[in-house]
């Protein structure tokens, strides 16, 4: 049947609109002006917060600046890192909606990187503090205990090898901060788990599906989303509720098979593809989200990187200050619908805060569904939630900059 009804679809799309699929027209999307490229630019820039951040690290392990002091600079970066994107992307007129949001995702995940660089660094001279001054109590009895970090050439439990034992501060090195940069990880360890070797057969095949879910990804947009989008302006300036509704379910099929492929391309065939190329052994990078029978164990399965860092930089420290769990909870959620509308707002110029609120929805959401619906039935809202949220949100992004940016001028 879905496979009926959705070749209708097909047929009835391409009859009405003809072929729209341009892969040059995607250039476009990330340049205004050939001879600025100002997102580019930016993320070339970012490494300037990177080395920062390492020199600091630097200085903090040799102890010619205080905890204090590496702690307010530190900040001042991580501060730097998310308002100095968001300040050029709104001054500079040439930067294009997609080319700022590649900038400000980039600069987005070298701020959590960096957070948990610094997390862990400050972790290490804790623990050397602590070795230290046990060894001044024994002194003359026992060797120090070995460090977390520094087991050599050790076998994981899934064969992983744990081959270049670094111990702190030997870790605070241009090689081993641009490794952490590139890991498809957001926490930072000394020495990550890694494989023995690179599989040229997987890595091939990752790399086939990258290039063809880039394309399909793509063609879905112009095809199908497009006209979509355009053919709901109408209902929406005339307030046509019904049309409006027709227009949003007709959007949800699009939408959702598009975020179901950015799934797999992203999670699967990127990260293991970039995973594979710098043997990096940790691939967890989601779980079986899909059998979710409540919101909050799809916010725990679906993007395991950012759970991981926020459990790890976030949720367990408040926790462990004393907060109690549902204020963590949100938290974690209040950062997550911040980073969200800044990823959003930022590169369209608009503040609209759908995206905050879409995130925020997500608390009361899991309460409703974790007291009333159970099993397939919490299963079944989860999927409703997911197939009818994303394109409410897009259809209102869509809405708001259109008549920011075209009514107007019309
Ligand atoms: C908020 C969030 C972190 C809560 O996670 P959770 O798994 O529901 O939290 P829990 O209370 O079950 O605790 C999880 C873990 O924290 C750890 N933990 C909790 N309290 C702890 C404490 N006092 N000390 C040490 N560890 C602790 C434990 O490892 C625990 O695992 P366990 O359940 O096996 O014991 C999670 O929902 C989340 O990541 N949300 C945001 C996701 C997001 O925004 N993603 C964006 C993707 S685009």
């Amino acid at each position: 049947m879905l496979v009926l009804s959705n070749a209708r679809l097909f047929l009835e799309n391409l009859i009405k609109y003809g072929i729209l699929v341009d892969p040059i027209q995607v250039v476009s999307l990330f340049l205004k002006d050939p001879y600025s490229w100002p997102s580019l630019c930016l993320v070339i820039l970012s490494n300037v917060f990177v080395l920062t951040a390492l020199h600091i690290e630097k200085r903090l392990a040799a102890g010619t600046i205080s905890e204090r002091s590496g702690s307010v600079l530190h900040s001042l970066n991580l501060l730097t890192v998310l308002c100095f994107p968001a300040l050029v992307v709104l001054t500079v007129s040439s930067a294009t909606p997609v080319g700022a949001l590649f900038a400000l995702l980039t600069y987005t995940i070298v701020f959590l990187k960096l957070f948990s660089f610094r997390d862990v660094n400050r972790w290490c001279r804790e623990q050397r503090a602590k070795d230290e001054s046990a060894r001044l109590g024994e002194l003359g009895t026992s060797p120090a205990p070995a460090k977390r970090n520094s087991a050599s050439g050790q076998k994981t439990a899934n064969g992983d090898v744990v081959e270049s034992s670094v111990s702190y501060p030997a870790n605070l090195s241009y090689k081993d901060l641009y490794y952490f940069l590139l890991a498809p990880t957001l926490c930072y360890e000394l020495n990550f788990p890694r494989s023995p070797r690179i599989r040229k057969r997987f890595l091939l095949r990752r790399l086939i599906e990258m290039l063809f879910f880039t394309q399909l990804i793509v063609g879905l947009i112009q095809q199908w989303m497009v006209p979509t989008i355009q053919n709901s302006m109408k209902p929406f300036r005339d307030m046509d509720y019904s049309r409006i509704i027709e227009r949003l379910l007709k959007l949800a099929v699009p939408n959702h098979f598009i975020w179901l492929i950015f799934f797999y391309w992203l999670f699967h065939s990127s990260m293991n593809a970039v995973a594979e190329v710098l043997r990096f052994g940790d691939r967890e990078f989601y779980r079986d989200w899909w059998n979710s029978e409540s919101v909050t164990y799809f916010w725990q399965n679906w993007n395991i990187p950012v759970h991981k860092w926020c459990l790890r930089h976030f949720y367990v420290p408040m926790i462990r200050y004393g907060c109690r769990r549902w204020m963590a909870r949100t938290a974690v959620f209040l950062l997550s619908a911040f980073f969200h509308e800044y990823l959003v707002s930022v590169p369209l110029r608009m503040f609209r805060l759908w995206a905050f609120m879409g995130m925020m929805a997500q608390l009361p959401l899991a309460w409703f569904v974790g007291k009333f619906l159970q099993g397939n039935y919490g299963n079944a809202a989860v999927w409703i939630s997911l197939i009818i949220g994303q394109p409410i949100a897009v259809l209102m992004y869509v809405h708001d900059y259109y008549v920011l940016n075209y009514e107007g001028s019309q």
